[in-house]
């Protein structure tokens, strides 16, 4: 099984040794304003997310997220699993474990074969490189992209991390984490067909994490070694496999376009028939062009009958599907669309990092879409005195019940307004001299930037109406 997440087309070499701690590389500016050290400056600016163990250095290519950070990344998983589980009558939820039987993983294959090419420098600077994404040199074999030195043979390198059950370290006692939250989910079948009351065509989804020791890993959260995945198994009746993977495809191309990803950032690629994992009768990407090119967000694999014929055969188990009306008895197929939380957080961001001059000075805003900013509302009082703070409270106190608000009272308004544009909050309530009088507040659009002055007593209302209006990025050029 090749690792599939790499654009042959844009291969990105990082070394494992060579990637600044950070792992965010250099010169990415491709196809856009934003490049990754914007977005990773912002990142660390407000919190979203950290270099992990940073007081040692960090740890390269591992992350923690901050406040905003798990914020916007629990959206992302809300709104993926509000649209293909709760909005949906054929998708059941599953939360499987991390490790798992070590016979699991022999019959899904990745034992065997979930390896990439590994070369090492035998020049001056010794580091290591994915065999498949160097470029051949002029005059023939590809040379080490860091010191020019002659590069050693390849040898095929299992991406699975290994670790001991219970004391004694010894093979018997061997497992696995989990390099992809599918198999938990075939070794499931029977579970959900029998308690769900399910049948084909359906599917199970789950969200978890997903542990790969990637030979290199790079592009701030784009590739990691520790990263959650969503995925779903979608079993079906053997015939119907070709159209409900043209359905998915376009479901999924749906759900980044309704979040805002620009259109002309997204594409559906096809995988070539050398890049087929072994399982696979046909599998496209969801590519988006983030900085260092066009890259993968999701795949969507149809990956036939194959893994529940390989457990049925190494668990002795029964995995097919009855049908108690015609008495029929087959393997489903499964159609399976897998997709990154991490990527998908990364090009939420990307997608919505804007810049621009207001009143001759510079603003940096993330025009998310509301339903992904990680705070909705901020609610500001204009100035620290004369009741207003002690308004604004009261008003937040009521807001924060229905919907994610914050109150901020430190320095000017123009400077909590930019710290809100950054973190891409979508409206701000600012109570003034007026609004002790009236009970009235302003209501400021991130976007548009558009105030409005309206009653205090509506204002949790308004914002749910507008939250639920479709939205339409304003980075679209019209
Ligand atoms: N079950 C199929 C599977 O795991 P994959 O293409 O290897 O397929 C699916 O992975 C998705 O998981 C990718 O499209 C990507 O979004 C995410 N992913 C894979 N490897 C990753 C890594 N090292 N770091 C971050 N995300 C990764």
């Amino acid at each position: 099984m090749a690792n599939t997440s790499q654009n042959p087309r844009n291969p990105a070499p990082t070394a494992t040794t060579a990637e600044g701690a950070d792992g965010t590389g250099a010169d990415m500016g491709v196809g856009d304003t934003v490049t990754m050290e914007k977005i990773v400056a912002l990142c660390k600016r407000r919190g979203f997310i950290f270099q992990s163990s940073e007081i040692y250095g960090g740890l390269a290519s591992t992350y923690d997220y901050g406040h905003y950070g798990v914020l916007l990344k629990n959206n992302v998983k809300g709104e993926w699993w509000r649209a293909v589980v709760q909005e949906r009558d054929d998708v059941v939820a599953l939360d499987a474990a991390i490790l798992m039987h070590p016979r699991a993983w022999e019959a899904s294959g990745h034992v065997e074969s979930f390896t990439d090419p590994l070369v090492q420098c035998l020049g001056k600077c010794k580091k290591r490189w994915r065999a498949d994404h160097l470029e051949p040199a002029d005059n023939g074999d590809p040379r080490c992209p860091e010191c020019g030195g002659e590069l050693g043979e390849a040898r095929q390198f299992n991406l699975m991390f290994e670790t001991f059950m219970g004391p004694v370290r010894e093979d018997a006692a061997r497992i696995f984490l989990r390099p992809e939250t599918a198999q938990g989910i075939f070794v499931n079948f029977k579970n959900v067909l029998q308690f769900a009351r399910r049948k084909p065509p359906f599917g199970i989804a789950q969200i978890g994490k997903a542990f790969r020791n990637e030979i290199t890993p790079g592009n701030f959260i784009f590739r990691t070694r520790e990263f959650e995945q969503m995925e779903i198994e979608f079993f079906v009746p053997p015939p119907e496999a070709e159209e409900w993977h043209q359905r998915w495809m376009d479901d999924r191309m749906r759900w980044y376009t309704d979040l805002g990803i620009r259109p002309d950032h997204l594409q559906l690629r096809p995988h070539g028939s050398d890049e087929l994992s072994h399982y696979s009768a046909g599998t496209s990407d969801i590519e988006y062009l983030f900085p260092m090119g066009w890259s993968e967000l999701e795949g969507i694999a149809n990956r036939t009958d194959y893994d529940l014929r390989r457990h049925a055969e190494f668990s002795g188990e029964k995995l097919d599907y009855v049908d108690t009306a015609t008495g029929e008895r087959y393997v489903p197929y499964v159609i399976e669309p897998s997709a990154g939380a991490d990527r998908g957080t990364l090009a939420f961001m990307v997608d919505a990092f804007d810049e621009e001059e207001v009143a001759g000075r510079k603003r940096t805003v993330l025009r998310l879409h509301p339903r992904l900013a990680p705070v909705k509302v901020a609610v500001l009082p204009l100035v620290s005195r004369d009741g207003m703070p002690e308004k604004a409270r009261a008003i937040y106190e009521e807001l924060r019940r229905v919907i994610p608000a914050e109150f901020d009272e430190g320095g000017s308004i123009g400077k909590r307004y930019r710290r809100q544009d950054e973190i891409g909050t979508p409206w701000g309530v600012t109570i003034d001299g007026e609004s002790m009088e009236d009970d009235t507040v302003t209501l400021r659009d991130r976007d548009s930037l558009e105030q409005v002055r309206v009653p205090a007593g509506g204002l949790a209302e308004e914002l749910l109406r507008r939250l639920h209006l479709d939205w339409r990025s304003p980075k679209i050029e019209s």
